[in-house]
């Protein structure tokens, strides 16, 4: 019998404290959300199954916690290169009805290039996904969709999904490609 091949895939999600990171990556590997918040100290991940075409992968998925100061400095440095490591895919977080969030995108992008220092940084594939799009019906957001998908133009044409780990709404669509991402780039 033919042996199959696992892939492994890692990515890393980053973007602003409170934004919905641990609770997307909740979302997608266990289907479950809880409105209570809980800061997550350090590192989250965990991993997934899933099939790619003919190619079974594992996706695994480490939510990384930075903590910026007020001058956008970093203060925790200790997490650094070694959780970025190996990283296939970086996904980029922020809450659509957060305007701070959004403008921290270039700081995430800075600070994953610096530390996973991958060999091209130019074609290093990443996605950004707005987040919370289900409060308020929508009307509370102040970050455009047409705002976020020119900075994600900008930067490399990063694909751009408007998510809701409450409402399970384009989770596992952002995920897939993630992961299809990833596995391009593996
Ligand atoms: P840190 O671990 O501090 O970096 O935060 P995080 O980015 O992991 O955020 P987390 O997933 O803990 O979510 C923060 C809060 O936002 C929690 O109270 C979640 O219930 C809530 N939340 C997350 N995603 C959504 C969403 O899509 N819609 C709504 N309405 N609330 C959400
Ligand atoms: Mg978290």
């Amino acid at each position: 019998m033919a042996t199959r091949r696992r892939t492994l895939l890692k990515v890393i999600v980053l973007g602003d404290s409170g934004v919905g990171k641990t609770s997307l990556m909740n979302q997608y590997v266990h289907n479950k959300f809880s409105l209570q918040y809980k800061a997550t100290i350090g590192a989250d991940f965990v991993t997934k199954e899933l099939q790619i075409g003919d190619k079974l992968v594992t996706l695994q998925v480490v939510v990384v916690v930075v903590i910026w100061d007020t001058a956008g400095q970093e203060r925790f440095q200790s997490l650094g290169a070694a959780f970025y490591r190996g990283a296939d895919c970086c996904a980029l977080v922020y809450d659509l009805n957060v305007s701070k969030s959004f403008d921290s995108l270039d700081n995430w992008h800075e600070e994953f290039l610096k530390q996973a220092n991958p060999s091209d940084p130019k074609t290093f594939p990443f996605i950004v996904l707005g987040n919370k799009v289900d409060i308020d019906g929508g009307r509370s957001r102040v970050v455009s969709e047409k705002k976020a998908a020119d900075w994600c133009a900008s930067n490399g044409n990063i694909p751009y999904f408007e998510t809701s780990a409450k409402e399970d709404y384009n989770v596992d669509e952002a995920f897939l490609t993630i992961a299809k991402t990833a596995l391009a780039n593996e």
